[in-house]
């Protein structure tokens, strides 16, 4: 047996319709925010990500499917959709149509990570962006946005996180004086972060390993050292929040793996998921057009992992799966019946009723065991005689009930019925 990619799992049909609600939800929301949908290649050119990402990020680094197609262009995966949707931003000159361009992507993400519980090589993610204001409340509209997307879910629990990591007026002096800082403990520092030093010191700030962050709760912070004009967009986005009864908690720690950000970043954890606990992650990126080949503009957005958020439902959820019944089955007793059953499904299917009707002419019983199965909220049962008599049988499945009907009055009676009986 050939068996799938590890860390690529299969989206089951038991589990698909979690997916499709999710979607539709984050769709209807997204909508009410005036964000449009853009669907990307799932591959751009390597250097998309190289230069959008930062050469000395762990995406980068060690994570990106990277392959030289047969006409021996380098080729990546998407690790990650900003990147791609800046590129198709400048490239579409989306900007003519709104000094203000709101847009979302949903789709499969790839990064050669180490599988574990809530991490895949192959996972996907509700992606938004907000290209072409530099104004704090777009940061507070960002966040709102996401803040609401999670609330329509119903998710629980749920954390954020908020900091801003300067820009690149203030930014430079401060990184100096934790370079400074990590050096003087680098006896104490993990391996990783040892690397981490010389090419992305400010990562250090979020390594997991305790000594490090030991290093990282005593070195200097962010706050000590923003500039005016960064001081003021962070309290304006915080008192915006606050406005909104938004409750979020300043974490100076959380500078986010990729290079683009500047200023607001921010994270909404789910401390139950254990260690892979962000559940949608973000930040601005007043760089990240011209690095990628249009004028200087401003933008904001982020991202959230999908399967994150259905494993949080998930864990918070008392009803069991699938619970409620819809639609009818076509039972059958006798291959006589058949083409009358075949024709009536047919006609309940295009009442807009899901339906189901038994091709291998197996027996009654074990048909009525697949409806319940299946989850059948109704039952037809056509028999030799009843047929011949002009009737069907119409079995209640969840209370059991069973009615003789004139054959002539089933798809009425069926279709009759309230909404969500049978949807
Ligand atoms: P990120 O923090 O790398 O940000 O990913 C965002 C979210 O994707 C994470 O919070 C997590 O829920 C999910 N995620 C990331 N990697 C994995 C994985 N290996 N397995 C499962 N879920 C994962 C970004 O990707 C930025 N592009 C966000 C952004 C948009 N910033 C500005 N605009």
């Amino acid at each position: 047996m050939i068996k799938g990619v590890k860390g690529a799992p299969d989206i089951l049909p038991e589990d698909s319709g979690k997916w499709r609600d999710l979607e539709a939800v984050a769709r209807d929301v997204l909508g009410r925010y005036g964000y449009a949908e853009i669907r990307t290649p799932v591959f751009e050119r390597t250097e998309l990500f190289i230069r959008g990402i930062g050469e000395g990020t762990d995406i980068v680094e060690k994570e990106m499917y990277t392959f030289e197609d047969r006409g021996g262009e380098s080729l990546t995966l998407r690790p990650e959709a900003t990147a791609s949707l800046i590129r198709a931003y400048v490239e579409h000159n989306l900007a003519a149509k709104s000094s203000l361009v709101k847009l979302y992507l949903i789709g499969p993400m790839f990064r050669h990570e180490r599988p574990q519980s809530g991490r895949f090589r192959q996972f996907h993610q509700i992606d938004a962006e907000a290209v072409g204001s530099p104004g704090p409340s777009v940061d507070a509209e960002v966040v709102a946005l996401l803040h609401h997307l999670l609330e329509a879910w119903g998710l629980q629990t749920i954390s954020l996180h908020l900091n801003t990591i300067g820009d690149p007026v203030c930014r430079p002096a401060y990184r100096e004086a934790f370079v400074a800082f990590a050096r003087a403990h680098s006896a104490d520092l993990c391996l990783d972060c040892h690397v981490r030093l010389e090419k992305n010191p400010l990562r250090i700030l979020d390594c997991k390993v305790p000594a490090c962050q030991q290093v990282a709760a005593a070195a200097p912070t962010i706050s000590a050292y923003l500039c005016a004009p960064c001081r003021e967009h962070f309290a304006t986005v915080r008192s915006l929040l606050d406005r909104l009864k938004i409750e979020h908690t300043v974490n100076e720690r959380l500078v986010r793996g990729l290079d683009y950000y500047t200023r607001t970043t921010f994270e909404f954890l789910n401390p139950a998921l254990g260690s892979q606990n962000a559940v949608a992650g973000g930040g601005r990126y007043d760089g990240l057009v011209e690095e990628i080949g249009g004028p200087p503009t401003p933008a904001i957005g982020f991202a959230i992992g999908e399967e994150r958020i259905l494993a949080s439902l998930a864990m918070q959820s008392s009803v069991p799966e699938g619970a409620h019944y819809t639609g009818v089955y076509v039972a059958t007793a006798g291959a006589e019946v058949f083409p009358t059953a075949f024709e009536l499904a047919q006609t309940f299917r295009k009442r807009g009723l899901r339906t189901a009707v038994d091709m291998e002419a197996r027996s009654l019983k074990a048909q009525l065991r697949q409806a319940n199965k299946d989850r059948y909220r109704y039952s037809v049962i056509l028999g030799t005689d009843e047929l011949a008599r002009g009737e069907a049988t119409l079995k209640d499945m969840v209370s059991g009930e069973q009615l003789g009907v004139p054959l002539g009055e089933v798809v009425d009676r069926l279709t009759r019925l309230p909404i969500r009986e049978y949807a």
